[in-house]
């Protein structure tokens, strides 16, 4: 799966995503090593901080099936992760990250290069 296919994949997950406060639907799929895509989409709520980014959704969704950093090859999101996020990448060991600019760029990243000098225990 190449990443274009991956954010082809995010596209369409997004119009699942439960967003009625921003209306802003993110997609994010995840490929993991062994060939499985793990999707998730931002779920909102009306306690605005409790909300979960897409690539959170798509994170968490792949530890509770059994993987784990480092299993994961690549992640494509439809929309410019989050601060917070990048650091959910860089914690996950990600090969590469592709996303869509606000100006409808794609682009393809490290975690290390979208997030320099990220915080390690
Ligand atoms: N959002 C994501 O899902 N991922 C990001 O990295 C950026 C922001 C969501 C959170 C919120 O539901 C909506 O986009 C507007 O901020």
């Amino acid at each position: 799966m190449t990443d274009h296919e991956l954010l082809a994949r995010a596209d369409a997950v997004s119009g699942r995503a439960y967003a009625p406060y921003s209306n802003f639907h993110v997609g994010a799929a995840a490929l993991a090593r062994d060939g499985r895509v793990i999707e998730g989409v931002n779920v909102e709520n009306a306690a605005y901080p409790l909300g979960v980014c897409a690539e959170r959704t798509a994170l968490s969704r792949a530890v509770a099936e059994g993987l784990a950093p480092g299993d994961l090859e690549a992640i494509a999101i439809t929309a410019s992760p989050c601060g917070g996020c990048r650091q959910w990448l860089h914690e996950f060991r990600i090969d590469r990250v592709t996303y869509r600019r606000g100006n409808g760029e794609i682009v393809t990243h490290t975690p290390a290069e979208i997030l320099p000098d990220s915080f390690d225990l």
